[in-house]
């Protein structure tokens, strides 16, 4: 078990170390954490946000535990050197297409939802989010016109191919969990998404067992609040989904609860919460660990099969929430190592 952690700017060094706590823990025989910058730090210190030391690192490992990247320092970089790249990078360098975002109640939380407890208490969806195309990685641009005109443009593309891998995926999914598929588009306006649609409809072909239905991403949005108990698994492409899980989030409690896991066709992945880096709460010790010691759990199930262990740290983590240790973000006073330290006597407890 070689893993490659990249802890990289602002609360990904300070939730990585928790995490880190959780997993030694363990007590996991083969556990071998390699340490790589990468990031706003990464440029101060090498001049690149994703240092070719780092990509060697992630080439020989296992698996990634990937903290946050982001720093206001760097946001007038140009748009290659910023910190943000390194994560598109990452999963590009990586072929991790497919990211899951499960987003389900804890018990004891419910009250704690930006939505009604009875509303908040049904949540156990996936956000499949598709993640190495779609507007992300289109042309791009920025230029200014004979006219004087400054502007900028960014391609929202999909092939055929790209759409039809995760849409296996998620049929797969669903198969795993209550067989509902709702896949995400904005179909009444956008050409990817007429193609998106068609393709969805096509794999379907091969999951007769999988009820599939289509929503338009606004009226997505919409249902997540007024009724997220109807998802099962969504499936969205890149930009829905960055926008849809932020926003699940706040459905479950908070941002500093959602893991995630990117996967491509091996069993190595690459896994991360789903916030950044929170340079407004950064160096105060008081980020939420959850979503990145639940993002271990994640590694620990996709790339390792221990599937025991990575429930180990989940229920350790929704007991560790239902006793009532919460952090600001929750509107408790446990610090991030606070947390930590209730995780792993939880751990220890069982
Ligand atoms: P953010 O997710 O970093 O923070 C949004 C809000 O949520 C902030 O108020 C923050 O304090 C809070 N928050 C986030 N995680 C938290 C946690 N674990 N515990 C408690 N509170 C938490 O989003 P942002 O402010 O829009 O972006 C900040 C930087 O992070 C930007 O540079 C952005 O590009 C980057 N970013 C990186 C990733 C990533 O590394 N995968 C993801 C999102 C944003
Ligand atoms: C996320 C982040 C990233 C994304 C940014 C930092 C590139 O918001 O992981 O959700 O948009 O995918
Ligand atoms: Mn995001």
């Amino acid at each position: 078990m070689h893993i490659a952690v990249l802890a990289g700017d602002g609360i990904g060094q300070e939730i990585m170390v928790e995490c880190l706590r959780v997993l030694e823990a363990l007590s996991l025989p083969d556990l071998k954490l390699e340490h790589a910058d990468v990031g706003g730090v990464a440029y101060h210190k090498h001049g690149h946000p994703l240092p070719p030391e780092t990509l060697a690192l992630v080439h020989s490992a296992d698996a990634v535990l990937f903290g946050a990247v982001g720093d206001p320092a760097c946001d007038n970089l140009d748009r290659h050197l910023r910190p943000e790249q390194a994560v598109l990078g990452l999963r590009k360098e990586m072929h991790t297409f497919a990211n899951l975002r499960p987003a389900k109640a804890f018990a004891g939380l419910e009250g704690l939802s930006a939505l009604k407890p009875e509303v908040a208490g049904a949540i156990d969806l996936l956000i499949l989010r598709e993640l190495t195309g779609d507007i992300y990685f289109g042309d791009k641009g920025r230029r200014t016109t004979d006219a004087g005109l400054r502007e900028g443009y960014d391609i929202m593309s999909y092939d055929e191919n790209e759409i039809s891998r995760i849409a296996h995926v998620a049929f797969k999914s669903a198969q795993g969990r209550r067989k509902k598929l709702c896949s995400v588009d904005k179909a009444n306006v956008l050409q990817t998404s007429v193609l998106w649609r068609e393709v969805v409809n096509e794999v379907a072909a091969d999951y007769p067992d999988v009820e599939l239905s289509h929503m338009y991403v606004d009226n997505a949005s919409m249902q997540l609040v007024r009724n997220p108990g109807q998802f099962d698994v969504m499936l969205t492409g890149n930009i829905f989904g960055d926008i849809l899980s932020d926003q699940a989030s706040m459905c479950v409690g908070s941002i500093g609860l959602l893991a995630s896991a990117s996967l491509g066709e091996g069993t190595k992945g690459l896994y991360e919460p789903i916030h950044g880096s929170a340079p407004d709460i950064a160096g105060q010790g008081i980020a939420n660990p959850s979503a990145m010691i639940l993002s271990a759990a994640m590694m620990l199930r996709h790339s390792f099969g221990m599937e025991a262990e990575a429930l180990r740290i989940e229920t350790a983590v929704a007991e560790v929430l239902q006793a009532g240790v919460l952090g600001h973000d929750l509107g408790g006073k446990a610090s991030t190592t606070e947390i930590g330290d209730a995780v792993v006597a939880r751990l220890s407890a069982s």
